[in-house]
């Protein structure tokens, strides 16, 4: 078993045992499409830095070969473009697996749901020839919403915010549905089925609103104009609605395989992120438990997506950040720009710091390791090894904002590569400067590489350990 060979997350790996890189277990013999085995096994994939690992081929690969997809938390702030078969999909809310016939796609209680973006994508997908029904998508009735007054508040918010406290949010009203939840006054999808609940609910809601808006200068909320924009939604989520913790249980004790579909990364954690530059949603594995309603014990891998360099969307924190010719080229070179609200990337070199975190966190088994052809050409390759923080050296990040602040990154040199390793399928066609690159990721992370990804394509790819064989 791979983890018993590589000592999974307690070390590096002995470099001896890496120093022939083909004769790593599977290696090039593993067909990246191969199906093959009925082991059950639940996978969890999480992004490890701060989103936008390039989740989407991998999760689209898994959740071809599981038989259900599960979202666990976030709402429409994600966003991912599949391409299959030369069609494009655009998807925020709902689960990779809407788009491949015959799986069940579930939108779990850690999600925040916005009923009128439900609409709208699932009519956009229904347009493209995409088959849902609610054979084939449930919501959990204990999912909170999102209202039109959150995403107001989102973004009046960040717009009354000075430079320097903005955290820089996709404005799709996330934080405030969050707040609403902890706080007791969310309306959740099964309150959308009775009517007297809904107002009562609504008048709950809008006590503490109201409040808040006239702090802010904003107009108090239409209370009838709310109760009947969602007594009009209403059937559009009830008749997605059901008890998924149970629907889930079921699928696991038939022996199904259930994807857990992370959005964001763990940086962006609500506890372990660069707090308070992060999501309002706990991103980090073991949400997938909680977020959905399985046990954890029935998580068998948790997959981390690892982008062989750094990126940020938003404000905040980014010791290994590159304000020069090297980040331009990086953002460039990987198309850094926002799926959702098309801003620019900022780039930086790999902080090993930071994904030994975020895989120690969500317990990582195995990571993806995407984006590496967008290394290709550099002559010298930086890797954050630690912090210098007031003369100190740290191996971690430290909590206090101030300290983040001032954490200066320590990097260690690599020699680059000038060959192409975009397209590469095996590691005979990679560069020795781009293996060494992978192992010393692997060693400094203390966690394997289970998949390599070298272009956007499916088949670019070369399969360590098959997480849902594994
Ligand atoms: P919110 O999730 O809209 O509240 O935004 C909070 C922070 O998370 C901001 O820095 C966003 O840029 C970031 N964020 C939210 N969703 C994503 C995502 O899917 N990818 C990358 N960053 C995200």
């Amino acid at each position: 078993m791979f983890a018993a060979t590589y000592g999974l997350n307690v070390g590096p790996a002995s470099p001896a045992r890496r120093a022939s890189p083909p004769a790593r277990g599977g290696v090039g013999g593993r067909g990246f499409n191969r199906i093959e085995g009925v082991d059950m096994a639940n996978v969890v994939v999480v992004g490890a830095q701060w989103g936008d690992e390039g989740k989407g081929k991998i999760v689209d690969w898994l959740s071809e070969r599981a038989d259900t997809i599960a979202r666990f938390q976030g709402g429409h702030n994600a966003g991912h473009t599949l391409v299959i078969d030369g069609k494009v999909y655009k998807l925020s809310l709902l689960p990779s697996g809407i788009v491949r016939g015959g799986k069940l796609s579930v939108i779990g209680n850690g999600v925040v749901l916005d009923p009128w973006h439900l609409k709208k994508e699932i009519e956009q997908l229904r347009g493209q020839g995409v088959e849902i029904s609610p054979k084939t998508l449930m919501i959990a009735e204990n999912a909170p919403l999102i209202l039109p007054i959150h995403g107001e508040l989102d973004r009046a918010r960040e717009e009354a915010s000075a430079q320097g406290t903005k955290i820089g949010t996709t404005g799709r009203g996330i934080g405030p549905a969050y707040e609403d939840k902890v706080g007791r006054r969310a309306i959740r999808v099964a309150d959308l089925a009775d009517a007297a609940t809904l107002e009562t609910r609504v008048d709950r809601a809008l006590a503490h609103h109201d409040a808040l808006r006239r702090g802010l200068g904003m107009d108090p909320v239409d209370r009838d104009g709310l109760l009947a924009q969602l007594k009009e939604i209403a059937p559009s989520v009830l008749e997605y609605a059901a008890p998924v913790w149970k629907v889930l249980d079921a699928k696991r004790r038939a022996g199904k395989r259930i994807l857990f579909e992370g959005a964001q990364g763990a940086l962006l954690d609500i506890d372990f992120g660069t707090y308070p530059f992060v999501t309002s949603s706990n991103v980090i594995a073991g949400q997938a438990a909680t977020g959905t309603g399985i046990g954890p014990g029935a998580i068998d891998f948790v997959l981390g997506i690892v982008k062989a360099y750094t990126t940020r969307v938003g404000e905040g924190p980014f010791p290994a950040e590159l304000d020069d010719a090297d980040g331009q080229r990086l953002g460039e070179r990987g198309h850094e720009f926002g799926t959702v609200t098309g801003r620019k990337r900022r780039c930086g070199w790999f902080d090993a710091v930071l994904v030994r975190q975020t895989c120690a966190t969500s317990g990582v088994n195995g990571i993806a390791l995407t984006k590496l052809d967008v290394l290709d050409g550099f002559e010298t390759l930086k890797i954050c090894v630690g912090y210098d923080l007031d003369g100190e050296r740290l191996d971690h990040l430290p909590f206090a904002a101030d300290a983040q602040a001032r954490c200066a990154p320590i990097y260690e040199e690599m020699p680059g590569w000038s060959q192409s390793t975009e397209g590469a399928r095996s590691w005979a066609e990679l560069p020795a400067e781009a293996i060494k690159y992978v192992r010393r990721v692997e060693e400094l992370i203390q966690c394997p590489v289970a998949l390599l990804s070298t272009s956007p394509e499916r088949e670019d790819t070369i399969l360590v350990t098959d997480p849902f064989e594994d």
